[in-house]
This record gives C-alpha cells, structure tokens and sequence, in this order.
C-alpha cells in the first residue's frame, strides 16, 4: 500500500520493553516530554500523533479534545489502547504516514516524534501531514540530528567516514537516517510550514553521565540546555515547531463523520456495518478491535 516506499514495519515488536523497558531511558523520556510541552499549543480540537507506537507520549497531547493515533502497526496501536482504554477521545488508526486517511484540514495540530528517522522519503511524509492539517495550525516533530557533538569527534578523529555538516541525510542503518538540522528546515518550507521555535533535546545522552549524575539533575540541565535550541544544535535529537502557513483557515472543526477520507484514492468515505466504504473507488476499511483499518482494503 505504500507503492514503492519501504517502510520500518514495527508490527509484532518488543518495542515498549526492548527500548523504554528497564528505566535504561527514563532521562531522554523525561527530558522528550519537557520539549513536547514546551512547544505545544495550550489546546485545541484535535490532534494527530503520526507514528503514535504503543502510546507514550499521547498522555502529553490530553489538552485536545480528540487525539488521533496513527500508526504503521497494528500491534503497536493494540498496546496504545490496552494502556490509554477505549475512552471515545482517542482514536486508533492504523494508516501509513505517505498516505493518511483524513480530510484535508482536519487537523488543528500535529506531532511526529520518533519517526522521520524511519522515513526514506521524509519531504513527502511531511507534505501528506501538512495537507491534513489546517492553516495556522502547530506541528512538533522530532528528528535525529546527524550533527551532534559524538558524530562531529568521531567524524574529526577518523572514526567515522559520513561528514556531520553535509546536508544530506545520513542512512548509518537500513531505513534509520539521520538528518542535518538545515535539511530539516527547507522540507518544512518546502512543504508549507514556517519553522517557528527550536528545542534541542538529550545533550547529556551517554551512558557515563547517566549513570554518575542524578537523573533529576540531568532532566533539569537538559530543560535549561534546551532552550538555546534557535541558536545551535549540536544535540542528537532536536523538536522544531512549525505553523502551517497559506490557505484559508475553515470556519469549524471537520466533524468527525467527514473526518475520514479513502487513502487510495482521496474519496469520501461512508459508514457501513463492519466499517467505511468509499464511494469513488468502492474499496471498504474495516474497523477491527477499535482500530480503523486503513493498511488494506477489505
Ligand atoms: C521509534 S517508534 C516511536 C513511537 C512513538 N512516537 C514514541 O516516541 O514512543 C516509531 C513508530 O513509527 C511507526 N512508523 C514507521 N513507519 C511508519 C509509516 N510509514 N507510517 C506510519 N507509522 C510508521 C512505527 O510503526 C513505530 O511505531
């Protein structure tokens, strides 16, 4: 369904317990979720979470009346809504992030943490997420930065052949990139947003100072590091808020039954028993165990 784009097909991981599991990474959580605040609206009507796993970091988006989940993986969105319940203010889709399922302008902001990384053609990701959201409306994202201070040293003293300043990304693993703060930038442009705030996030992530330094003290270093963001970054992660600029902003919200659009082929979508059917291409998307199924057509 994502014609020739690969995709990191999360489906069926031990992601949750493999990664965040055994408190090895409680400092980057804390200090991800001080920038996520920092860099949000103070509310809104609804919310899309691309790339939204099993979930952690959707209770930092609870000022919005709606949050949409999406995600590439069926079983990532299942643990999401073992751990959030199946209260009516979440929705759980899964969709890939090159063709989302949504009306444009259905979206009054939008995060992407963890992801881009993943993302072989990132400009066209950010380009389908900006046609959801409406005009004004705020977008957080989260990249790994290719030009931190670890890739610069090891770059310097030979240990490295990818040059850290180039502005191209940087594939250090299959479908895992690393992208230069600049590149990042013009996609953003490029695609109709206007970068408006920089947060640089996870300056002391070495296994040394995590284990010599008190985390209390290292999330409060961090969030005061944070905030030289719009000057330099040299960190290996970095949030840029952004506005989406041009077009006419509606007057109301896009009502949750028009909510949905048929991800092949842009159609409106109509509620039928086990799902929605489109009604430009006839091609069906079940709802399963809470979650809209737009990965293939029933
Ligand atoms: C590293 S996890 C990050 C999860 C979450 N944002 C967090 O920070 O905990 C990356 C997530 O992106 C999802 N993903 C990767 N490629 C995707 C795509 N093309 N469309 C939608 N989701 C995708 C994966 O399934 C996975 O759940």
């Amino acid at each position: 369904m994502s014609d020739s784009r690969p995709i990191c097909d999360y489906e069926g991981s031990t992601y949750r317990i493999d990664f965040w599991g055994g408190g090895s990474r409680e400092y980057e959580d804390r200090v991800e979720r001080i920038a996520l605040r920092r860099l949000l609206p103070p509310g809104g009507s609804r919310i899309l979470e691309v790339g939204a796993g099993f979930g952690r970091l959707t209770g930092e988006l609870a000022a919005f009346d709606q949050v949409v989940l999406v995600d590439y993986s069926r079983s990532m969105l299942r643990e999401a809504r073992e751990r959030l319940g199946d209260d009516r203010r979440y929705l759980y889709v899964a969709a890939d992030v090159y063709k989302l399922p949504f009306a444009p302008g259905a979206f009054d902001a939008a995060t992407m943490i963890r992801v881009i990384h993943h993302l072989a053609d990132p400009v066209a990701a950010l380009k389908e997420i900006r046609r959801t959201m409406v005009p004004g409306a705020t977008f957080v994202l989260e990249f790994a930065s290719k030009r931190h201070i670890k890739a610069i040293l090891r770059y310097w003293l030979g240990r490295q052949d990818w040059n850290p300043f180039s502005r191209e990304p940087v594939e250090f693993a299959p479908l895992n990139f690393d992208f230069h703060p600049d590149y990042i930038k013009e996609a953003l442009v490029k695609v109709g947003f206007k970068p408006i705030r920089r947060l640089t996030v996870s300056h002391f992530r070495h296994p040394l100072l995590k284990r010599l330094i008190p985390l209390r003290l290292l999330v409060w270093a961090d969030s005061l590091a944070q905030l030289t963001g719009d000057w330099w970054q040299l960190t290996p992660s970095v949030f840029i808020a952004s506005r989406a600029v041009n077009g006419d902003r509606p007057p109301d919200v896009i009502p949750e039954d028009v909510l949905f659009r048929c991800p092949e082929c842009g159609g409106q979508l109509e509620r039928e028993a086990e799902g929605l059917a489109c009604v430009g291409c006839g091609r069906r998307w079940i709802i399963r165990d809470g979650i809209h199924d737009f990965k293939e057509s029933a």
